[in-house]
């Protein structure tokens, strides 16, 4: 699994792109904001099978809800995070919980053992890479996967004809600052700055890369996928 010691061209992942996860008032009101949900996310981890002899991470962790919620149904978790404050709301969140681990790491720099986890999650976070680094991150995921492992990916991605992409775009910007916390300018600032590509895009990076997509189901702009690393 290539990582940034092996080549002086790679992608610093650390550096913040769009909304800065880094600036203490996003992520203290980032909760209220998201409207993440501790039950939700058990509910989540139980459909996408999390037993108590797994392991697994959240890439992209955050303020670690799923994190936390995945500690108490499997046997290791580790949160990863590129934004030391998010990794600290995470852990007061933990408490102390012996088998949540943190690593202050993205997706091009996480380390995992080749093959050692049953379960990846990435929830609202891909779209921080441009295409090519995110392909570069299906990639590595899937070199930590054991195989029959599973990816679940959620994200911001485009199921339209490049003519309706506009449309789409201004739609979900309304619909962002009329339903959740995020502002009309908080919106604008992702589609302008940050990553969110197409669907066929993430779809065609997952089976390049050898995942079998079990399931993506499209809800407007958010698209979720969940791939696994072949058993053979
Ligand atoms: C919108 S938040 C999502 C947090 C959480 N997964 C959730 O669903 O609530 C995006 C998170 O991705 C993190 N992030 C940004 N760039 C990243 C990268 N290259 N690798 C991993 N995480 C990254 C940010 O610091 C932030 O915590």
């Amino acid at each position: 699994m290539p990582t940034p010691q092996t080549y002086d061209w790679w992608y610093d992942d650390a550096r913040q792109v769009g909304l800065d996860f880094e600036d203490e008032h996003e992520v203290a009101t980032y909760d209220a904001r998201q409207g993440g949900s501790a039950e939700r996310d058990r509910a989540l981890l139980t459909q996408l099978g999390l037993q108590p002899h797994m392991a697994m991470a959240d890439i992209g962790c955050g303020t670690g809800i799923l994190a936390r919620e995945a500690a108490g149904m499997c046997r290791s978790v580790t949160a990863i995070d590129v934004s030391a404050a998010m990794l600290a709301a995470a852990q007061a969140r933990a408490g102390g919980l012996a088998n949540l681990s943190f690593q202050r790491a993205g997706f091009l720099s996480f380390e995992a053992k080749a093959q050692s986890l049953d379960l990846i999650t990435a929830k609202n976070a891909l779209h921080h890479l441009p295409d090519f680094w995110k392909a570069m991150a299906l990639a590595r995921i899937f070199a930590a996967l054991k195989p029959g492992g599973r990816l679940y990916l959620r994200d911001v991605m485009f199921a339209v004809p490049p003519g309706e992409l506009a449309e789409a775009a201004e739609g979900w910007i309304v619909w962002l600052s009329e339903n959740t916390g995020y502002s009309r300018a908080e919106g604008a600032c992702h589609v302008r700055e940050e990553y969110s590509t197409f669907a066929w895009a993430i779809e065609r990076m997952l089976t390049d890369t050898g995942y079998r997509i079990v399931e993506h189901v499209q809800d407007g702009v958010y698209g979720t996928f969940v791939a696994e690393r072949p058993a053979s």
